[in-house]
């Protein structure tokens, strides 16, 4: 019997007037143990009509998902690049059983939910809007609310969440113990997804937000303000494992202007803001005999004993006149990195950008709304991977996860792999010209990541550029079929 079993044949023996049919009622056990009976509405986190349920089946998912067997012996070809059309949800179940434990970066860009994108999933886990209105109709008769707009509202709200949660939680799944989930979303659902991402993947993996400011010349919604950033949700899969490679450090102050033969120095402070009395000793001039203390307040950075070494050393530079204050001088080499964190503001990138790199490619105009800009996904792969290292987008839309995956790989001579899922949603193009050639978003895909590669391949003098900006193009209906 499994550890949990035991203890709950534990409770069961401890507190026999709680069973019900020989299973523990934990309401009941709730009520007596605290005197008060579990309301939803008092529980600390998100709830949603219909959120239960989708746990219910998120739990026999994940019992099956344990299960061997699951993918009836499809294997994915492992060692190359993949773009899978169908729904997330199922590629999902069948990625895990391969790749669990060794996607580095996921990085997705989920419809925001803003009522007018569209978007699509087989799962039952959102509720239509009959059993959702059935539900509120209930609702309504013992709190009378009567609002129908925020009823509606609700429903969008509640079907989105029950959409989400169960892809990012198989996505937990699926990264590497240092790996991390960035998540595009913009303020309609931000908030929600940041309760729900605390639920999946725990409060302190966290790891924060970037704000990216996407827009210079936003629409006045009529309130005279108007939001010119969306957000990216980072959270680890185990947050003292994550590392980012952070941005150089500007040492362009650093100089030699003496010669000094351990190399660039630059003056450093050599008092501090906090510290002990004993660290408020008098410094002596060698050359002068004039005594300096720190200022008023202040401490020295460094303890008594340091001063003799470095002044040997020439670490510390006294004046031969009296009145002028020593030098402490910092050198480039004591410095622990020449990177520093990145900021989580993101500028100079814009989302018309994204447009722009599509009519590059395609001759008609851009047959995607709003792609995200490359470099603002060449940003993340570069700053959280390394060569080697397995990228993953499940919402890919027009493939730009895979463009990013492959301007980065020829940059810096690596090979990164990506795996890419999108739905065979139908085509609603900007231009009518690519409503002619692609009868499905995932067809859009295909090509787009086909042209970059071409255009990568003829670039790159590397010996294995077939296998670098190759991909398998794999339809999850033939391998329901074929498996
Ligand atoms: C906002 S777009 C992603 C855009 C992408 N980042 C780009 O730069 O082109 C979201 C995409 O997710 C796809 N999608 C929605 N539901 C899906 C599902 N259940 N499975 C797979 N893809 C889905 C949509 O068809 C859409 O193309």
């Amino acid at each position: 019997m499994n550890p949990i079993a035991q203890n709950i044949e534990k409770l069961k023996e401890l507190f026999p007037e709680v069973l019900v049919d020989g299973h523990i009622d934990f309401e009941m056990l709730h009520q007596l143990l605290t005197g008060n009976l579990p309301s939803a509405d008092e529980q600390y986190g998100l709830h949603w009509p219909g959120k239960s349920e989708m746990l219910r089946s998120l739990k026999n998912m994940h019992e099956d998902l344990s299960k061997t067997n699951h993918s009836n012996g499809f294997r994915f070809p492992e060692a190359n690049n993949l773009l899978i059309e169908g729904d997330n949800l199922q590629a999902l179940k069948l990625l895990a059983n391969q790749f669990s434990g060794k996607v580095k970066m996921i990085y997705i860009d989920p419809p925001y939910n803003t009522g007018n994108d569209s978007f699509a999933y087989s799962d039952n886990f959102a509720e239509t809007r009959e059993e959702y209105l059935k539900k509120q109709g209930k609702r309504k008769k013992s709190n009378q609310i009567n609002a129908s707009a925020s009823v509606e509202n609700g429903r969008l709200h509640a079907s989105w969440l029950s959409m989400m949660y169960p892809r990012l939680f198989i996505a937990r799944q699926l990264l590497t113990d240092d790996g991390a989930i960035f998540v595009s979303i913009d303020n309609n659902e931000a908030f929600n997804l940041k309760l729900i991402m605390d639920e999946i993947f725990g409060e302190k993996n966290f790891v924060g937000e970037f704000i990216w400011h996407n827009r210079t010349t936003p629409n006045d919604p009529g309130t005279g303000f108007a939001a010119d950033h969306e957000f990216i949700f980072i959270y680890a899969r185990e947050i003292s494992k994550v590392r980012f490679k952070g941005v150089p450090k500007d040492l362009s102050n650093y100089k030699n202007p003496d010669k000094d033969p351990r190399g660039l120095w630059c003056a450093d402070n050599p008092s501090a803001a906090s510290g002990s009395d004993s660290y408020r000793f008098p410094i002596v001039n060698p050359h002068t005999g004039e005594t300096y203390f720190p200022p008023q307040g202040r401490f020295w950075a460094f303890s008594p004993k340091r001063v003799e070494e470095w002044t040997a050393s020439g670490k510390l530079v006294f004046p031969k006149v009296k009145g002028k204050n020593f030098l402490l001088k910092k050198y480039q080499f004591e410095l622990k990195s020449d990177h520093k964190p990145i900021s989580s503001v993101i500028e100079g990138i814009l989302t018309s950008s994204g447009t722009k790199e599509m009519k590059k490619i395609f001759e008609n105009g851009s047959p995607f709304k709003f792609p995200k800009p490359v470099d603002l996904i060449w940003l993340l792969i570069e700053q959280f991977t390394q060569d080697g290292d397995l990228v993953l987008d499940f919402f890919a839309g027009s493939g730009t996860t895979a463009h990013a995956v492959m301007a980065v790989n020829h940059a810096q001579e690596s090979f990164r792999r990506f795996i890419l899922v999108q739905i065979a949603e139908p085509y609603e193009p900007e231009s009518t010209t690519y409503r002619d050639c692609y009868r499905f978003v995932s067809h859009l895909t295909y090509d787009r990541v086909s042209r970059v590669a071409a255009q990568f391949k003829e670039i790159d003098p590397r010996q294995d550029k077939e296998q670098i900006y190759g991909f398998h193009f794999l339809k999850l209906s033939d391998i329901a079929q074929n498996s």
